[in-house]
């Protein structure tokens, strides 16, 4: 990618984000002589398997492997080595399919070319897919979702794709950032106004479960909220996200479900009881005499 950052103008946002991430990662990092990113660094990023049984799931994708990959936030905590290990691990994983949930970058978007050209080059059966986060916005999504589409990436921002097996159809769609649940409500809308029934749908903001699943999605995967990055043992859903209820694994509405991973990377340097992680997901159908998840 070439380097245009001079160039870009910089948001207000960027610039509350630049001094967050001084505050909770450069400077602790400078003062601990580089000992907390360090630390931070030797942490592995847990491959996670989750089996996920859904009673609509069409019969044909039954058994469908997912990696679900989010909030890399490529960057000082995600140096671009420890980024292209976890793009090996996925490669071996031999997915179907690869959802990336988005925060592709912590802050600036140049030089994660080299990451979006790797996990652009795994092949899949199904696809290879990404919706953009709130950090992907940061500094330019438009460059982010350039770079990423170069790497053979399809970004699923408001659009939607058909996979085929036979003459069975899996639609898989994918919204850009929204922060509330009404402003994830008018991107869900605009979705299915445009493209009709969705199975599964990418959303970086878990907040788009409650709508998507009244308008009859099977699958949501989001990210965003890293699991809060602290919490209790053994309870995962007690964390440090306090803005959302629903903020690590596996939720349930009705016959649609949600999955939220933790993520693989972080933005600010420490994790407790959440480790970071790539999650497998496989998809099964489920039959009434079956319990659901
Ligand atoms: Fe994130």
């Amino acid at each position: 990618m070439s380097s245009n950052a001079g160039q870009r103008k910089r948001s207000a946002r960027y610039q509350r984000a630049r001094v967050r991430h001084f505050l909770l990662t450069s400077g602790p990092s400078r003062l601990s002589k580089g000992w907390i990113v360090r630390r931070h660094h030797s942490d592995p990023v847990e491959l996670r398997d989750v089996e996920i049984r859904l009673p609509n799931w069409p019969e044909a994708f039954d058994g469908l492997r997912i990696a679900h990959v989010s909030d890399l936030h490529f960057g000082e905590l995600m140096p671009m080595d420890r980024a292209l290990a976890i793009a090996e691990t996925v490669r071996r994983a031999r997915p179907d399919m690869i959802c990336n949930t988005g925060d592709l970058v912590d802050l600036d978007c140049d030089g994660v070319e080299p990451l979006t050209r790797a996990i652009g080059n795994i092949s899949t059966r199904c696809g290879n897919f990404f919706v953009p986060g709130n950090h992907d916005e940061l500094d330019s999504v438009d460059e982010v979702k350039r770079v990423v589409t170069r790497a053979g990436i399809i970004v699923l921002d408001g659009d939607v794709c058909e996979i085929r097996r036979g003459e069975h159809r899996l639609r898989i769609g994918g919204i850009g950032w929204a922060r509330s649940p009404s402003h994830c409500r008018a991107r869900v809308d605009r979705l299915l106004g445009k493209s009709g029934h969705v199975d599964v749908l990418l959303s970086h903001n878990p907040k788009a479960f409650d709508h998507a699943a009244e308008r009859g999605v099977l699958l949501v995967l989001s990210g965003h909220t890293h699991g809060g990055q602290i919490a209790r043992r053994n309870r995962p859903n007690a964390n440090l996200a306090i803005a959302h209820h629903r903020s690590a694994g596996l939720y349930e509405l009705g016959p649609s479900r949600l999955f939220v991973t933790t993520g693989a990377g972080a933005w600010f340097p420490v994790r407790v009881n959440c480790p970071a992680e790539v999650a497998l997901l496989t998809i099964r159908r489920s039959y009434p005499d079956q319990p659901a998840n």
